[in-house]
């Protein structure tokens, strides 16, 4: 089995020290970010995609993927079937990737966090993939989602263990209690690239708006 390898482009984005600096570090990485993750066996798309096919049937309607990158996502949600993707970023760099791949029929220049420039009540689902980590967009990015996403439909998120136990997992459960949304699923710890040394576990849920 080969070592665990390091990660430069991603301890530099996990060290990001504003939403600007966060998107000039992904600019900089961006046309070399698919085969470093890939080599890095990075799982986020692959169980996010697992756990919205579960919820969501395809034909339901459109799919924001938030923090979309260069369109891991978005590639696998056309391969299965789904239609009408649209991505939001906040790295020009990333999107211009994704742009290329030919697989949003939309794609969002804006920062999570804050307001974005999005309809209410518009989509049937949301994924959020390895944004709501270190250095990145906390809990505040939550409230957004909800409000683009359609009631019944699915929002499918990861969280680093570390900023679950610092907000998340309360603002969850609360988004539970007041009726939001409903917990649909929750994985167990996994670690999301497995090769590369010292990585902190995440979790993805999937959570079902009211
Ligand atoms: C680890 S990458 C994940 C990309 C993609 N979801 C994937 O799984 O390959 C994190 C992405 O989040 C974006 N991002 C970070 N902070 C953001 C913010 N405040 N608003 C929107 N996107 C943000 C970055 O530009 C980057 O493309």
């Amino acid at each position: 089995m080969s070592s665990p390898r390091k990660a430069e482009n991603l301890d530099s984005v996990y060290d990001a020290s504003s939403p600007e600096d966060v998107a000039r570090r992904y600019d900089a990485w961006a046309e070399n970010y698919d085969s470093e993750m890939s080599s890095l066996g990075y799982r986020h798309p692959t169980i996010c995609l697992a756990l919205l096919c579960r919820h969501l049937g395809h034909g339901s309607g459109p799919i924001l993927d938030a923090g979309a990158g260069t369109g891991l996502i978005g590639e696998w949600l056309k391969i299965v079937g789904y239609s009408g993707a649209e991505a939001l970023d906040i790295s020009e760099g990333m999107l211009e990737v994704a742009r290329r791949k030919g697989v949003y029929d939309a794609l969002h220049s804006a920062a999570m966090g804050q307001e974005l420039p999005l309809p209410t009540d518009h989509f049937a689902g949301a994924v959020c993939a390895g944004v709501f980590t270190v250095g990145h967009v906390g809990p505040e990015g939550l409230d957004e989602l909800i409000r683009v996403v359609r009631p019944g439909g699915v929002i499918v998120i990861t969280v680093k263990d570390r900023l679950w136990e610092d907000g998340f997992k309360a603002r969850v459960e609360q988004l539970r209690a007041s009726g939001t949304w409903d917990v649909l699923e929750e994985t167990p710890s996994y670690v999301s690239m497995p090769g590369r040394a010292d990585t902190v576990p995440s979790r993805a849920l999937a959570l079902r708006i009211r």
